[in-house]
């Protein structure tokens, strides 16, 4: 089991080079679900399965238990990786000799992963229709480009703290001075479109290397996204297989995590808040109810986590440290840049107890200020109870990471349970947890 679910998760990261794929990936694994438009009436059965896409980078999925109106028990990822977004004129000419793609980077990531490795370009296109405009995805999905690093007999001080430029130093390489005007018609053909007909573009390079599992005992899986692609994954896997909860499932993977989530699909955005009420409006209840349902509500923020490193275990905390492969990691964060407290905690020990799924503590060196992630951001929309929980990985924002291979099963089993657990609130701060399985 745990082999097949590491096997479906490179397979979709495979398939999700861009938060416009992981999408597109995330809807077409969703069988049985109804697609919901956001310009429409939404008329939800009991029982009912459905998802909604917002600017197609971020999807809602949720389930309508039999019982029909609840509170929401929600799990929140997100679809995009730093990256590097190609500019609208892409084409840089290097004394007639050679073609670079003008690039720049989108979210903060390790810049010298990036060079030295086959790339390619995928995205989304709007291009011209008989009546206005369609958006369409595209993947070269080849060995389109390199970003070449300096020799070091150029460059003596590659190895001692090279400071790259980004508007210098990672230009990806395209073609010889002959490919001039190649890259547009190239994209053209990719999508099956007239090249005039593109009239806008998102395009974002990725790493073409293939995710692979290695190790001694196969113990670790290398891909590029699995921050935050592995727990989009997991999630969406505990949706489709969990049982029937008494509670509104819902799997949300926004976009645009990584520069603040402030985007109309981001975390930051009304994309959650405007499901839920739509939920609740669609199933004959109130704003009453839905103001009732939140504090009955519980969020999983899923995002991973950073793993003791082998060359730097001192850049770890000393007691709170994580290790890949040895379960599910609660973070803490004493200015709650994660939402875990103590309550929410307690409530998701208790099911991961439950379904006998390890779990571990990460909180921060005391004197570094880590990362933030998605749960405190769309809870300034969405105020539930909420806590911080990812897998353990190394090299997080490398164009290429490395997770524990028995950690994928690990998340999606506690991530069901979750989903199969009723959680209610009794009173402010006390929990009644009903296992459904
Ligand atoms: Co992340």
């Amino acid at each position: 089991m745990a082999h097949e679910q590491v096997q479906g998760l490179l397979q979709f990261l495979k398939e999700s080079p861009t938060a416009f794929h992981a999408v597109e990936s995330i809807c077409s694994r969703l069988t049985g679900f109804e697609p919901l438009q956001e310009n429409a009436r939404w008329r939800l059965q009991t029982g009912g399965r459905y998802y909604v896409t917002r600017n197609r980078s971020s999807v809602i999925a949720f389930t309508v238990p039999q019982r029909g109106f609840a509170p929401f028990q929600l799990i929140a990822s997100h679809t995009d990786s730093p990256t590097f977004r190609i500019k609208e004129n892409a084409e840089l000419t290097v004394r007639d000799k050679y073609v670079q793609l003008d690039v720049e980077r989108y979210g903060g990531m390790i810049l010298n992963t990036w060079l030295d490795r086959p790339l390619s370009v995928a995205g989304r296109l709007a291009v011209r229709s008989q009546d206005g405009v369609r958006s369409l995805l595209v993947n070269l999905d080849e060995d389109s480009a390199v970003i070449p690093n300096v020799a070091i007999h150029m460059n003596r001080e590659i190895n001692t703290g090279y400071k790259y430029n980004p508007a210098a130093d990672m230009m990806p390489l395209w073609s010889g001075g002959d490919g001039k005007g190649s890259f547009r018609a190239r994209i053209a053909q990719a999508a099956g479109v007239a090249e005039g007909d593109i009239i806008g573009s998102d395009l974002y390079l990725y790493n073409r290397m293939p995710g692979c599992v290695w190790g001694g005992e196969g113990e670790y899986l290398s891909a590029g996204r699995l921050d935050d692609l592995e727990c989009a994954y997991a999630s969406l896997q505990a949706l489709l297989t969990a049982a029937d909860g008494a509670h509104i499932n819902i799997c949300c993977v926004f976009d645009n995590e990584e520069v603040g989530s402030g985007t109309k699909q981001g975390a930051d955005s009304t994309f959650l808040s405007d499901v839920l009420r739509r939920i609740t409006l669609s199933l004959g209840h109130d704003e009453a109810d839905y103001m009732a349902a939140l504090p009955r509500s519980f969020m999983l923020s899923a995002d991973n986590a950073h793993a003791t490193h082998p060359n730097h275990p001192e850049l770890s905390d000393p007691v709170n440290q994580v290790y890949m492969n040895e379960g599910v990691v609660i973070k803490f964060n004493a200015n709650q840049k994660y939402t875990t407290d103590g309550v929410s905690e307690a409530v998701f020990h208790a099911i991961c107890q439950h379904a006998d799924v390890p779990v571990q503590h990460f909180a921060n060196r005391s004197d570094m200020p880590g990362g933030s992630t998605l749960g405190n951001i769309s809870g300034g929309h969405v105020s539930v109870n909420t806590l911080d929980i990812g897998l353990a990985q190394l090299a997080m924002h490398s164009s290429y990471e490395t997770a524990g291979t028995k950690d994928v099963d690990y998340m999606i089993r506690a991530m069901r349970a979750f989903y199969e657990t009723e959680i209610d609130c009794l009173r402010d701060g006390d929990y009644q947890l009903t296992f459904r399985a």
